[in-house]
């Protein structure tokens, strides 16, 4: 199918041979101010507003704008202004019939624009039915794989394309700093470094060329903050200075539109004292002005609304449109007031055409860039070869296998030998429900995933599991169940308990972790912790599984039972996964992306804080976390021996070698994330007390040595001086290596820069 039928002559903007900005020029120059102002919108598909006034009351209907309802216009409105050229974008349309239709009416409008449509494709296009579902983005940071990172965006691209999506809100580069923030496992960690390289392989692996068939946008977000709201909770107001925003939220960001990234997404939040969406210092100073940002800036739901009816900083929705775009606003997500009040603002000559130009100017050259123009449709006959093709089942199971991490493991109980448990219980919210998925992702079909009980089963075929059900709903678990529970573990070998938080979207009210699900507490909800507790009381020795989206303070657990894995939310084949990893044939690797503190009361914990952080540490309870950040066990050892650098002294513009012996002194073949980090001893501002800065996954034999080299630059030892200026510093800098950020997990060597 063509956009420009066979018998008319191809030209002006509809030719695909002439440069992009040639097309472009033409097109504007076609273009009325409601047709420019509607590229600059987006709704809602048709479907979702009809699923919402399924299950939605009058009044609900008429007043609710949360659930994406546009109260006085119904569907029959949004396929009108589709065909008028009133749209520029969709997003929430979950099939490929529905984009192909809404392109059809598209293709109706005077000038034949394409929808760009875009969708939350956060670990595989998930939120979609029928897609390979990978480990969220803490899982994959947890491999410290970057190369999987871009794979796996590779081939989300590749089965979005295959629907007609085109444009990915991820990757989700914040640094997450609050373990009550629900979001944190659509982040890669609280590492400024590890998300800096897993964003910049997930853009490379989403936009490829950007031209090509198999191509989308990549949306990095959400600028700026959100993940460290000062009560934790999703939007609520972020103050944080200048120097931590340029040190720790921006370079991500930063290197996101060094690698490429044309799409950013606005964050929710107020940044000391003004809303994201209208902060001209953010979105032009910075973005543009400091970064050079060549594509264009998206709001989030219905933030620039928010800007009149919840920061309060504009006194109308015409002059929060106003704000926001005069700070640097391309695209609106998403309503139906945007077109007429924005082009009332340029009649009125309070916003200048030539500034919405630069918005659809941007916008049209994704739209070329992709070929939407050409290639309006995807082919309903080919969806199914690529979607959940087995190369991209392979690798959700490759990255769910990296993703796991093993916490405790007393005695060496893991990993369980077949022969010597004949009888095994497994119990728990997440021991048999789809949940394994993680957030971001839509209900898929039971042959589409495996559980932790599905797992379990299938490899190891000759043991029987005793399995109790607690229903997927952690408030509202059933004491019976519990005392049942507790009742079987005493008959069996081993107790399997997959504990952890609720994710899936589809009930959203019900959840415990994920977007929009903020906790003032990070213990297991409901009777979970009676059920661990009751099941080790059996005296039969007890697994701890975790699946969940956000750090978990189980200290119960973590002092009482032998072993703990932590899987995340490994997607699709986790309970696989995870049940190779119980059973040993899979060699855990995954190391912490993020610290897991034993109480909320810890917040913030992090491993990279400032000297001063602990000078009076907290009394009654610990001041150290639960685990660490970079820390993780193997069914091996590794030693570490021999750091060496080749210099002792640099100049400030110099670079030096350290290297370090990294031997396999177990019995079985493991992978090691040897990871290097950096302090400067004195400085003219604090510095943390440790920064990552290098990291490499090594895999050895028992018995086998390599000798791993880090280079370390001068951007590894610079920061901001006391006037935001960028140095390097003299003096002598500490470099540590080793299996994680615990000091006694670290080797350590000084240099000094002359
Ligand atoms: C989220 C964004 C997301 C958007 C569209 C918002 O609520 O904050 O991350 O991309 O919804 O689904």
């Amino acid at each position: 199918m063509s956009a420009t039928p066979m018998n008319q002559p191809v030209k002006g903007y509809k030719n695909p041979n002439l440069p992009v900005n040639e097309r472009i020029e033409d097109l504007i120059g076609k273009m009325t101010l409601e047709e420019k102002v509607g590229q600059m919108n987006q709704f809602v598909g048709v479907e979702h507003i009809k699923t919402n006034s399924a299950v939605m009351t009058a009044d609900e209907l008429k007043n609710n704008t949360a659930n994406a309802f546009y109260p006085g216009f119904t569907e029959k409105d949004i396929e009108k202004w589709t065909k008028d050229g009133k749209i520029g974008s969709f997003l929430h349309v979950l099939t490929l019939e529905e984009a192909n239709y809404l392109q059809r009416l598209a293709m109706e409008s005077r000038l034949q624009i394409p929808i760009i449509f875009g969708i939350d494709a956060i670990h595989g296009n998930a939120n979609a039915p029928d897609n390979t579902v990978y480990p969220t983005n803490i899982g994959l940071a947890c491999s410290f794989d970057t190369t999987m990172a871009y794979t796996i965006a590779r081939q989300t691209a590749k089965e979005m394309r295959a629907m007609n999506m085109h444009w990915t809100f991820n990757p989700n580069v914040e640094v997450a700093r609050d373990p009550r923030w629900g979001r944190v496992g659509e982040t890669f960690g609280e590492d400024p470094y590890l998300v800096t390289l897993m964003g910049v392989q997930s853009v490379k692996g989403y936009q490829g060329e950007l031209n090509g068939k198999e191509d989308v946008l990549a949306c990095i977000k959400h600028f700026v903050g959100g993940s460290q709201p000062i009560n934790g909770t999703n939007g609520a107001p972020t103050d944080i200075s200048e120097r931590t925003l340029r040190e720790v939220f921006f370079p991500p960001f930063e290197a996101g539109v060094d690698a490429g990234a044309m799409s950013l997404m606005t964050a929710h939040n107020e940044l000391n004292g003004i809303p994201c969406h209208s902060n001209e210092w953010l979105m032009t100073d910075v973005l543009r002005g400091e970064w050079d940002f060549k594509g264009f800036v998206v709001s989030d739901w219905m933030d620039i609304e928010h800007i009149h009816d919840l920061h309060a900083t504009a006194e109308n929705l015409k002059e929060a449109f106003y704000q926001s775009i005069e700070a640097g606003m391309d695209m609106h997500m998403h309503g139906i007031h945007w077109n007429e009040y924005v082009c009332e603002l340029v009649r009125e000559g309070r916003i200048p055409e030539s500034r919405i130009d630069e918005s659809v100017r941007r916008i049209l050259d994704i739209k070329f860039r992709l070929g939407l123009f050409e290639n309006p449709y995807a082919d309903p006959n080919e969806t199914m070869n690529i979607r959940l093709c087995p190369e991209h089942r392979n690798t959700a199971l490759e990255a769910a296998r990296n993703g796991i991490v093993l916490l405790k493991n007393e005695g060496g109980l893991l990993p369980l030998s077949k022969n010597q448990y004949k009888k095994i219980l497994v119990t728990g919210i997440n021991a048999d429900d789809m949940n394994i998925l993680g957030d971001w992702s839509a209900p898929q079909k039971r042959e589409n995933y495996t559980t932790v009980l599905d797992g379990l089963k299938q490899t190891a075929p000759e043991i029987a599991f005793d399995f109790v059900d607690q229903g997927w709903d952690p408030r509202n678990m059933d004491p019976a169940k519990v005392e049942e529970a507790a009742n079987k573990a005493k008959d069996a070998d081993l107790n399997i308990v997959v504990a952890g938080e609720y994710m899936m979207r589809f009930r959203w009210a019900d959840r415990t972790c994920g977007e929009d699900t903020d906790r003032s507490d990070i213990d297991l909800v409901g009777l979970q912790n009676e059920l661990i507790e009751k099941v080790a009381a059996s005296g039969k020795p007890t697994l701890l599984v975790l699946i969940n989206g956000r750090p978990l303070g189980v200290e119960w657990a973590a002092e009482n039972l032998p072993a703990i894995i932590e899987a995340w939310e490994p997607g699709m084949y986790g309970g696989q996964a995870i049940s190779e990893v119980i059973f040993g044939d899979v060699n855990p690797s995954a190391k912490l992306a993020v610290t897991i503190p034993r109480s909320v009361g810890q917040t913030q914990m992090i491993y990279n804080h400032k000297p001063s952080m602990y000078f009076h540490p907290y009394v009654v309870k610990p001041s150290t976390p639960l685990y660490p950040f970079g820390f993780g066990l193997s069914y091996t050892t590794f030693g570490y021996e021999n750091l060496t650098l080749d210099k002792k002294q640099i100049k400030p513009d110099e670079s030096l070698t350290v290297s370090v012996n990294v031997t396999n002194t177990g019995k079985r073949e493991g992978t090691e994330i040897v990871q290097l980090y950096i302090r400067d001893k004195f400085s003219c501002v604090t510095r943390p007390v440790k920064e990552l800065k290098d990291f490499a996954r090594v895999t050895l034999q028992p018995g086998e040595s390599k000798m791993i080299e880090f280079t370390i630059t001068p951007d590894k030892l610079s920061f901001y001086d006391k006037k935001m200026n960028k140095i390097v510093e003299k003096g002598d800098f500490e470099v540590m290596i080793g299996s994680s950020s615990d000091d006694q997990d670290l080797q350590k060597e000084i240099f000094t820069v002359i």
